[in-house]
Parts: C-alpha cells; structure tokens; sequence
C-alpha cells in the first residue's frame, strides 16, 4: 500500500487489510506493507487523527513506522497499490521493467467510481480520515477476496 506521506492513507489500508487478513487466519500466507513515495515522515508513526478514526472502526495503526518504496519492494510483494494519481505515476516510474505490472490503483478493487483516495492531511478535517476508511474498507475486502482465490486450496481451507 502506497501514499505520498505513509503516514495516512496507506497506513490505513495497511491496518484494515491486515486485519481482514488476521480475521481469516491467513497472516502466516500474506503479508502486507505500506510505504511512501517522499521521505517527508520516515521513521514516524501514523498521523494521530488516521489511528484515531482507524481504532473507533477497530484497526490498528499505532504500531506502523514511516519508510520509503525501495527496489526490493517490487520483488518482494505481488501487489504494488496506490492511493492516487501521482502515487500511480511515481510506481509505475520507479518499477523494473517487468514488476510494472504489478503497480494499480487500490481503488481498482472499489465497487464505485472514485479512482483516489482524497489525502486528508490536506485538508478537509476529521471527514476525510472518515472517508479515507469508507474507501479503503471497501476495496480492501474486495482485494482480499481476490487474494483468496490465488492461495493454494489447502491455504484458503485452513
Ligand atoms: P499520506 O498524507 O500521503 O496519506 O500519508 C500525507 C502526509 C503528509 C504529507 C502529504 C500527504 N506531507 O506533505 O507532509
């Protein structure tokens, strides 16, 4: 999962991913991350008012650190997920050749018409943490159900 900052957006679908995933006894099969795409806040905890609005819907975030997309990043992980526009961009820029295809929007897994998840550390007041989880929540069971059916049975079965 990755924003601009790392210290909203993607923390958030990092949290609520991870604990769909907790939810289904999967965190052993899949791992997920977040990161940014500047170094604005490396080495910082969420923003206070994202873990807030996250733990009031039962998510988790306190524990995250701020780091930067790296190279290694496009091997490791089979999805590479942006929260917007220019996020899409800088991956798609960043990615080697062959990993490109693994850079989308996360909102390609939302069922509305919103491509990006509106950054509400600039502007909009505590609503836009509140409709960041409305989007993410969304698209994040969506995507989990996706993740689901490319597990080995045995995995999915357990
Ligand atoms: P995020 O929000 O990309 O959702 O983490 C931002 C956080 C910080 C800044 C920009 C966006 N900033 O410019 O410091």
């Amino acid at each position: 999962m990755v924003c601009l900052g790392n210290i909203c957006r993607s923390p958030t679908a990092h949290g609520v991913l991870e604990k769909l995933i907790q939810d289904k006894g999967l965190s052993e099969a899949i791992e997920v991350d977040s990161a940014g795409t500047s170094t604005y806040h490396i080495g910082d905890h969420p923003d206070p008012r994202s873990i807030a609005a996250a733990q009031r819907r039962g998510y988790s975030l306190e524990k995250q650190v701020a780091r930067q997309v790296n190279p290694n990043d496009f091997q490791e992980f089979d999805y590479v997920l942006a929260m917007d526009a220019d996020n899409l961009q800088h991956l798609v820029s960043a990615a080697p050749g062959g990993s490109k295809a693994k850079v989308q929007l996360l909102l390609d897994y939302a069922s509305g018409e919103t491509e990006s998840v509106p950054d509400p550390y600039l502007g909009g007041g505590l609503q836009g943490f509140e409709t960041v989880l409305d989007l993410v929540e969304g698209a994040c069971q969506r995507l989990l159900e996706q993740l689901l059916q490319e597990l080995p049975t045995a995995v999915r079965e357990q």
